[in-house]
């Protein structure tokens, strides 16, 4: 690999320890992957807190939260003191949510060992946003922007709705990015690497938060991880449909990008999406192909009395959250049914203040941030049978709890919280 002069120097142990073993990292990575540079990055977004009776252990026998982090994201044995960050870097999602510990079920212990990382975490100058979703509180990156994010469901809506450049990276290159503002240059950083693959021609109209998980369901199943065009979009969808979009695609298959035509950034026509590329192959999507899909997914429902309704996968919108409490407003959560909707730590606080908190409360639902159910891997205990708005909620759910899922539209779900029947498709 070609390294520039400031490369080398850091390389060499010109800023420190940590920040050589972050280059040495991010070079064996690079030669591993076949690039032949790194590029510069100002936008990271990782995980660096502590979460686990594991880690926890690691540092009481090791000495602390620099050992964590040299093991676990550096990928040092040797201890290296933990500087500041230098790239701007935001922190995802975590295994639980710390202000709900008793319904994550993780202990008091852990969960103080977690303040204490976070708080460390915050001192190293991450931004403890706590999503999967940074786009929508606060890292916007803009066209054209070289970013390093970990996070499926995060990449494929940077790259492909707002035109940035990352490939889905992992715990150890987004910390070492942090240290030293580069990554290594290849797949979606490279021209070459977004250019279209795959293509779809829509025979239907595609137009609620549902049709597009569908969409996107089906067409991570068809092209995994390759870049489809979708041409014959009706209505421009907004930002809820296509995160939900890109999740769907990005659980079924491994995509990280794609182009609709005339709404992504680089997709101005079906022939600047392809760029020098010839489609491998083009499919129609239409009614067909939406019902096949539904009853695929809903596959793993079958008892239609429901225990648990999850909301916010990817992480609800404040127009979501709003949505959600206006279809609860004046009604009750069911006694044997519990409703758990996840945002942002900023979106909720958005929530508390318009009152949506106050409505979903009273109605007997929580508001919880920082993770989810697959995530933390933490139900309402008893539960058999859960309701999602998300199609890639309902694609992991049963697989790592073993429940039964239903999938339908958020106006479903809470029906399901209120009655505790699931009366969808
Ligand atoms: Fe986010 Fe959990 Fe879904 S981390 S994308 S809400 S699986």
């Amino acid at each position: 690999m070609r390294l520039s002069d400031e490369e080398k120097a850091m390389r060499d142990g010109r800023d420190g320890a940590a920040v050589a073993r972050a280059m040495d990292l991010l070079v064996r990575y690079g030669e591993a992957l076949g690039a032949e540079s790194l590029v510069e990055t100002r936008n990271v977004c990782g995980t660096v807190t502590a979460t686990t009776p594991f880690m926890r252990d690691f540092a009481l026998a090791k000495g602390g939260l620099d050992a964590v982090f040299s093991e676990f994201n550096l990928d040092s044995a040797e201890v290296v003191e933990t500087p500041r960050v230098r790239a701007f870097s935001s922190h995802l999602q975590l295994g639980f949510d710390p202000h709900h510990p008793v319904e994550m079920g993780v202990s008091e212990q852990v969960v103080e060992f977690y303040r204490r990382s976070e708080a460390a975490a915050a001192r190293m100058g991450v931004q403890i946003l706590n999503t999967c979703t940074p786009y929508q509180v606060g890292n916007v990156p803009t066209r054209g922007e070289h970013c390093a994010w970990m996070e499926s469901s995060a990449v494929i809506y940077i790259n492909s709705v707002l035109g940035a450049r990352t490939n889905a990276e992992g715990r150890e290159s987004t910390s070492a990015a942090m240290l030293t503002c580069r990554i290594p240059n290849w797949g979606y950083h490279l021209d070459a690497g977004r250019r279209g693959t795959h293509g779809i021609e829509l025979d239907m109209p595609v137009e609620t938060v549902e049709d597009w998980g569908l969409l996107g369901y089906w067409i991570g199943d068809w092209v995994q991880d390759r870049v489809p065009v979708v041409r014959g979009i009706g209505a421009v969808p907004n930002l809820p449909k296509l995160k939900h979009f890109g999740a769907a695609a990005s659980s079924s298959g491994g995509v990280e990008m794609y182009h609709l035509v005339g709404v992504t950034p680089e997709a101005g026509s079906w022939e600047q999406a392809f760029g020098t590329n010839r489609p491998a192959e083009v499919r129609r999507y239409g009614a067909r192909e939406r019902a096949q899909t539904l009853e695929r997914i809903n596959a793993m429902g079958q008892d239609r009395q429901v225990d648990y309704v999850m909301l916010g996968c990817p992480h609800y919108t404040i127009e979501q959250i709003w949505e959600a409490a206006m279809l609860l407003e004046g009604r009750r959560v069911h006694a044997n049914c519990a409703l758990w909707i996840f945002t942002p730590r900023a979106i909720k606080a958005l929530a508390d203040r318009n009152g949506y908190t106050a409505i979903i409360e009273t109605a007997g639902g929580k508001i919880m941030t920082d993770s989810c159910s697959a995530m933390s891997r933490a139900v309402p205990p008893g539960t058999r049978v859960v309701a999602l708005d998300s199609v890639k909620q309902a694609h992991y759910l049963p697989a790592i709890l073993g429940v039964q899922a239903w999938f339908g539209t958020t106006a479903q779900c809470i029906d399901a919280a209120c009655t505790g029947h699931w009366s969808g498709a």
